[in-house]
């Protein structure tokens, strides 16, 4: 899923529709674009939640791991009993760590490392991790680890019947305690408590942010329970029949997100399992069968690229693209892929990156990936199309048209979401129809244009923040989406084919008739 926010196309700059349809260049005459006609546009789904985990498509995934409340990347707030006030990384991070906030935001935050069920590191705001100081006794709590060690791995004792009432036991073996609005120390020696309002080693704990991602749920049930897990998972979550009734309903293709991990299969770094590309082979040995096309997506990339759960993040934080190496890596990624799959008669597109977010990702960094991306592939395959992802944010939607030009079968991928944005709270079911014919058309508009790269619509869903929609105002929302996105050049995916969320399910929407293509 995309968190996309919306971005308005630039007034003025509306395209006539003529473009959309043109496969002309505007140069010479005759030097044509590939053919890209309606016949052979990308009507295609999502296979979401399948190879990438998303905890929300699949809630049960998570329901066997001990003490699931504290996963990677979920957030937790401490107050104290005695100051009645929050703990908080001193500036963000970087020096102590105080016990005076009267509110609880982002420096109150500590985000978890899950080592096991019970032990933990905690990162602060400005990404140290939570230790006892190398100076003195030992016993003055810090944020300044740029990474994390022994000294920074912590024990939380909840208390039986009010979870929410914890204690904190540091390395040293003494628990946290608030000794002072200004003074946390871990040297609080009682092991018993009566977890009264006097005790300074109590805090009231809060959840602020929650991430169920592939690697929350790999690290959630540990090296032995994971590859069971997963491997149930990925058997029968999406079958072989899937395939099928993708291709008896109207579709002509299947995009399918998956992670970095998947190229050091069977044998991935912890905590990701092997296996995975057993998984992919499978597709497409379907896709063959009943003659869908494959678009393989690069859902999540080494050290996240948009700090959310689709993309593996570990904690939410956007580290992708900072350093060689990691770009490095996702290009051998893409090229793994290519080089494994060039020869096969479904392999139609790679997807190397699925929403880069900015401004933590610069275009100048995505750029510069896009064309090494680019190269890796055509190094395996002269005809699978390469599509590159806009970025999630404050974008110009052409902001990739300078990296495309000049590379053949290049297509630029836009998320249509009527959600994620204050702006679509309170619109009507026509309003949000009318959103549609008017907003989406000039965005993608805006996009398709004759000498540019080809468009997709890559992720969309019948689904809006409108409350007691009827199953009518449903037909027309999606038959509106339909009719606008069946003119991005290249094509679209619905997101996503299966999901607990009824609509988000393109499977129960066509089952259930809200969908008909
Ligand atoms: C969790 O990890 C800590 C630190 O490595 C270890 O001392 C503890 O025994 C582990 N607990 C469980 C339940 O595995
Ligand atoms: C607290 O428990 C630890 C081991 O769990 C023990 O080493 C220590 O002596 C105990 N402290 C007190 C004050 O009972
Ligand atoms: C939406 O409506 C609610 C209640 O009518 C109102 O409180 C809120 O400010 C509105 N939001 C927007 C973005 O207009
Ligand atoms: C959609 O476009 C119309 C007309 O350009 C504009 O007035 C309106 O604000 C846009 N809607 C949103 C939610 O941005």
């Amino acid at each position: 899923m995309a968190l996309n926010k919306f971005n308005s196309a630039k007034a003025g700059l509306i395209i006539s529709i003529f473009v959309l349809f043109s496969v002309v260049s505007a140069s010479h005459g005759r030097k044509t674009k590939p053919s890209h006609d309606s016949h052979s546009r990308i009507r295609a789904v999502n296979l979401g939640g399948w190879i990438v985990t998303e905890g929300w498509i699949k809630p049960s995934l998570f329901d066997g791991i001990p003490n699931k409340d504290f996963l990677d990347g979920t957030g937790l707030q401490f107050k104290s009993v005695t100051t009645k006030k929050y703990l908080a990384a001193e500036l963000g991070g970087g020096t102590i760590i105080v016990a005076y906030r009267t509110t609880a935001s982002g420096w109150e935050t500590f985000k978890l490392w899950r080592i096991n069920e019970s032990t933990f590191h905690f990162r602060v705001f400005n990404n140290q991790f939570v230790g006892l100081s190398a100076n003195g006794h030992g016993v003055k709590v810090v944020a300044e680890a740029k990474t994390p060690g022994r000294s920074e791995t912590f024990e939380i004792v909840r208390k039986s019947g009010d979870l929410n009432r914890v204690r904190i036991k540091a390395p040293n073996g003494f628990f946290l305690q608030a000794k002072t609005e200004e003074l946390v120390t871990a040297d609080y020696a009682r092991n018993g408590t009566a977890w009264g309002d006097d005790d300074p080693s109590v805090f009231v704990m809060s959840f602020s942010g929650r991430l169920e991602g592939e690697f929350q749920v790999t690290n959630g049930y540990g090296p032995q329970k994971a590859p069971q897990v997963m491997t149930e998972h990925w058997r029968t979550f999406i079958v072989e029949e899937d395939f099928k009734f993708i291709s008896e309903n109207g579709l002509n293709a299947v995009r399918i997100p998956v992670g970095w991990w998947i190229a050091s299969d069977p044998n991935p770094p912890k905590p990701y399992v092997g296996g995975s590309l057993k998984v992919l082979d499978n597709a497409f040995l379907w896709a063959e069968k009943y003659g869908l096309k494959v678009i393989i997506d690069l859902h999540a990339a080494p050290d996240s690229q948009n700090g959310y759960e689709h993309s593996a993040s570990r904690d939410g934080s956007i580290e992708w693209g900072q350093t060689d190496d990691n770009i490095h890596q996702t290009v051998a990624v893409i090229e793994f892929l290519t080089a494994r799959y060039a020869k096969r008669p479904s392999l139609y597109a790679v997807e190397l990156l699925n929403e880069p977010r900015a401004p933590y990702v610069t275009l100048e960094e995505v750029s510069k990936y896009y064309k090494a991306g680019y190269e890796a592939v055509r190094k395996h395959s002269s005809t699978a199309y390469v599509l590159i992802s806009n970025r999630l944010g404050e974008i110009d939607a052409r902001e990739l048209f300078s990296v495309a030009t000049g590379l053949t079968r290049a297509v630029v991928d836009v998320h249509y979401y009527n959600l994620f944005s204050d702006s679509f709270n309170n619109l009507t079911v026509q309003e949000n129809i009318n959103f549609i014919h008017t907003n989406r058309t000039h965005q993608l508009n805006y996009v398709t244009t004759s000498n540019g790269p080809l468009t997709f619509v890559g992720e969309w869903v019948a689904e809006w923040e409108v409350k007691d929609a009827t199953k009518e105002d449903y037909q027309r929302f999606g038959k509106a989406q339909l009719e606008v996105y069946g003119r991005a050049s290249f094509g679209w995916a619905y997101w996503t084919l299966k999901n607990v969320k009824k609509h988000w399910s393109l499977e129960w929407m066509i089952k259930n008739g809200y969908i008909k293509l």
